[in-house]
């Protein structure tokens, strides 16, 4: 199972201390029982990264240009320079991003730029509230991993994070059969379009420590990428407690 938290726009050089707890509950368990990577704020990768050399916890970062390496992009952070800074993955085409104008075409080239420079992805796709009502879930899934995904190699290298994207940050979460249907219609996808022999498919969206036990149940959940509730360790880890131990 893995569980990635994704800070967004939070923490300062305060937080780093919050690490501390979840290094210590980390360093209790065996690598294999679950992987733990955190996905802080640019500014603060430096940071982390120092600060996690040796433990088990990964570490990610939140977008990334698309260019490769380097350009006249003010503003922008490239995946080597990703790569350079400690980061081992990256998430691309969270809703939040899309909605700041990302594009399938651009997800797709930046999904390609970051395996290039030797990243993990965590893609992330998922319908609006509008979307579900209109039962047009399926369609737009199929239509953001295909483009998404057009051409890639190296597709073992990709983590997709299912967040619908009504559920991010409102507290409200699938019912369960939808999510199992979800999931597997998303396995299908990536195991008969790409050839994918084990894909690995997370969820997204509103998961606490109450309801961390039921998503888990989902016989086909790979893990979760956790927003909110990974500000605070003790959320964080009692989510890993609650699905694992
Ligand atoms: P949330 O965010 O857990 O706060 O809903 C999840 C995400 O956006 O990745």
């Amino acid at each position: 199972m893995y569980f990635i938290a994704n800070w967004k726009m939070f923490g300062d050089l305060k937080s780093l201390k919050s690490l501390n707890k979840v290094i210590n509950f980390s360093s209790k368990y065996k690598r294999k029982k679950f992987k733990l990577i955190y996905c802080p704020p640019y500014t603060l990768l430096d940071s982390f990264s120092k600060k996690i050399r040796k433990t088990r916890i990964e570490l990610g970062a939140q977008n990334c240009h698309f260019e490769i390496s380097n350009g006249p992009f003010t503003g922008s952070i490239s995946p080597s320079m990703l790569k350079n800074i400690g980061s081992n993955y990256v998430i691309i085409g969270h809703s939040e991003n899309r909605n700041m104008g990302d594009t399938d075409s651009q997800i797709n080239k930046k999904i390609n730029s970051s395996i290039k420079s030797g990243l993990k992805i965590i893609f992330c796709i998922g319908e609006t509230l509008i979307q579900k009502k209109k039962k047009k879930t399926n369609q737009i899934l199929s239509k953001q991993i295909l483009k998404g995904l057009f051409k890639i190699n190296n597709l073992n290298k990709i983590l997709i994070a299912y967040e619908p994207v009504w559920s991010i940050g409102t507290g409200a979460v699938p019912r369960s059969f939808e999510l199992e249907k979800n999931i597997t219609f998303i396995k299908k996808i990536l195991k008969n379009k790409f050839r994918i022999k084990n894909p690995k498919v997370l969820y997204g969206g509103s998961v606490n420590p109450k309801n961390a036990k039921n998503l888990a149940a989902i016989n086909n959940i790979d893990g979760f990428l956790i927003g909110g509730a990974s500000q605070k360790a003790n959320n964080f880890i009692d989510i890993v407690k609650k699905t694992i131990i």
